[in-house]
């Protein structure tokens, strides 16, 4: 009779305990709104819209109609997934803020087979920390932007050494050659050869085919047997690239594979995000005299002074241009490269009072903030002028980089190869660009690669 008693009173509270969490769960979920906003149609969602919205000449139309209606923060559904969208920069701040237990990096299924499972823009916890920190500090290193800043001189001067009077160049080609070859370098110390030839002409393919799957496999062939002689040769201690950070790494977690596909991974911004900033910026200036003149004296200044005094142009010379800095900023904001990072939802969360639910997407989309009027004063104006006396630090409405654990490391390489693009252009050439105008989907760049009829300055 006493056990009888015993497991009736255990059956009663293991059901009450269970009863009550799952209440609770059920509570929580309900008492916190979803996020107001339609899911679309069955399976395609809103995908379609937001795909025609992407390719005008405003993506963002897509999020100002919903925003309109529901706030800066909406559901939806795209790329076959249910999505919260966030335009509101504090939300979006707490989303990059959050570790692996809250939000993983989240993208469609035909990107993330391209960028193999082991690429740091999908792996989380320790690995991921350990990889971001080893990059990190090296595009942060002193030795590594003198020597960025020596070789991108060099590439430029090659570059434009070749380019003749009245003659049309497309800005783009340029510059996505010069960029890709530094950052090459900078992965695998490769120099400009038939090996470099083959793996930009590889490298496009993969862009231009949307990332193709043959064109990438040839690329990591190449890196495998570059890692793998690197692994064969006596190793130095300090590291000249990319590749001997990571193969100097003590905690053997880096595997061959793992290393050649980051390697290859971390060309996309060579190829893609840094040309196209270089090329926006030519963009921007030629549409705007006043910037372009301010600009073009602040960079002839600083030539004439190095030339006085019989000194090279060092990697904090150009960073230390203000008004050069502020075009390259209000290039990045009136640009937005990369408009927005995705992630998945681990358990549900609330922010600011919205719910996430566990296993829907987020979608931080920072082009609506960046040309938020309540943010910036005319926002579509380029207006480089904005950014003076103005930290940008402390603000989380401008993310052009991303934020938090993923904070793009390449951040000051891609203003300092910018800076130093700018300022050897503008102080040896005059322009006068053809009409043209900014495609933004799948990836931003122009639509006739920015054609300039270029004449060499005669300047004493
Ligand atoms: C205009 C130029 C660039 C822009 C706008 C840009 C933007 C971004 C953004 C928004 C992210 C965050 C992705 C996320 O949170 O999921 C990111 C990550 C990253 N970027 Fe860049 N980037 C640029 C140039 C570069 C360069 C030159 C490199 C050098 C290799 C680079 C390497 C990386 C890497 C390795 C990550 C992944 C970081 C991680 O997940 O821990 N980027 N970038």
């Amino acid at each position: 009779m006493d056990n009888l008693w015993i497991v009736c009173v255990t059956a009663i509270l293991l059901s009450t305990i269970i009863l009550y969490s799952t209440w609770r769960r059920i509570r929580s979920r309900y008492r916190i709104p979803l996020p107001l906003g339609t899911l679309g149609w069955p399976f395609i969602g809103e995908t379609l819209e937001f795909i025609s919205c992407a390719y005008s000449d405003r993506p963002e139309r897509f999020m100002d109609k919903r925003r309109g209606k529901y706030g800066k923060v909406f559901k939806s559904h795209i790329f076959g997934s249910r999505t919260i969208v966030s335009t509101d920069a504090e939300v979006s701040k707490f989303v990059l803020q959050s570790d692996a237990k809250v939000f993983v990096p989240s993208y469609p299924k035909s990107l993330t087979e391209l960028m193999g499972k082991s690429s740091i823009l999908l792996i989380n916890g320790s690995l991921h920390r350990r990889i971001h920190g080893l990059i990190g500090a090296f595009f942060k290193s002193p030795q590594l932007k003198a020597q960025i800043t020596q070789d991108m001189q060099k590439y430029v001067e090659e570059s434009m050494e070749g380019w003749k009077d009245d003659r049309l160049i497309y800005i783009q080609d340029e510059t996505k050659n010069i960029a890709f070859q530094i950052l090459v370098k900078v992965l695998i110390s490769l120099n400009p050869g038939d090996e470099m030839e083959f793996l930009k002409k590889q490298f496009q393919e993969f862009i231009a085919g949307l990332m193709s799957l043959p064109a990438k496999k040839k690329m990591v062939k190449l890196v495998q047997k570059i890692v793998q002689d690197r692994r064969n040769s006596s190793s130095s201690t300090l590291p000249k690239d990319v590749l001997d950070v990571l193969l100097n790494d003590a905690s053997e977690k880096l595997t061959g594979n793992l290393i050649s596909d980051n390697m290859i991974d971390m060309m996309i911004p060579g190829e893609d995000s840094v040309p196209v900033l270089m090329t926006l910026a030519i963009k921007f200036l030629s549409d705007c005299p006043a910037a372009l003149q301010q600009l073009t004296e602040e960079n002839m200044k600083l030539k004439r002074l190095k030339a006085q005094l019989g000194e090279p142009l060092c990697w904090s010379d150009y960073m230390s241009l203000p008004f050069t800095q502020n075009v390259i900023t209000e290039t990045l904001r009136m640009g937005n490269v990369i408009v927005g990072v995705m992630r998945k939802a681990m358990k549900d969360i609330e922010i600011k009072g919205y719910l996430i639910p566990k296993g829907w997407c987020v979608f931080t989309y920072f082009r609506s903030v960046h040309l938020d009027e309540h943010h910036y004063d005319w926002p579509y104006k380029f207006n480089p002028w904005r950014w003076q006396d103005k930290d940008m630090g402390t603000t989380c409405n401008f993310t052009p980089f991303g934020g938090g654990q993923r904070l793009c490391p390449g951040l000051d390489l891609a203003r300092l190869e910018t800076s130093i693009f700018l300022h050897h252009f503008v102080t040896q050439f005059r322009w006068v660009a053809e009409d043209d105008s900014i495609v933004n989907f799948p990836t931003v760049r122009m639509k006739r690669r920015m054609p300039l009829w270029i004449k060499r300055r005669r300047d004493p």
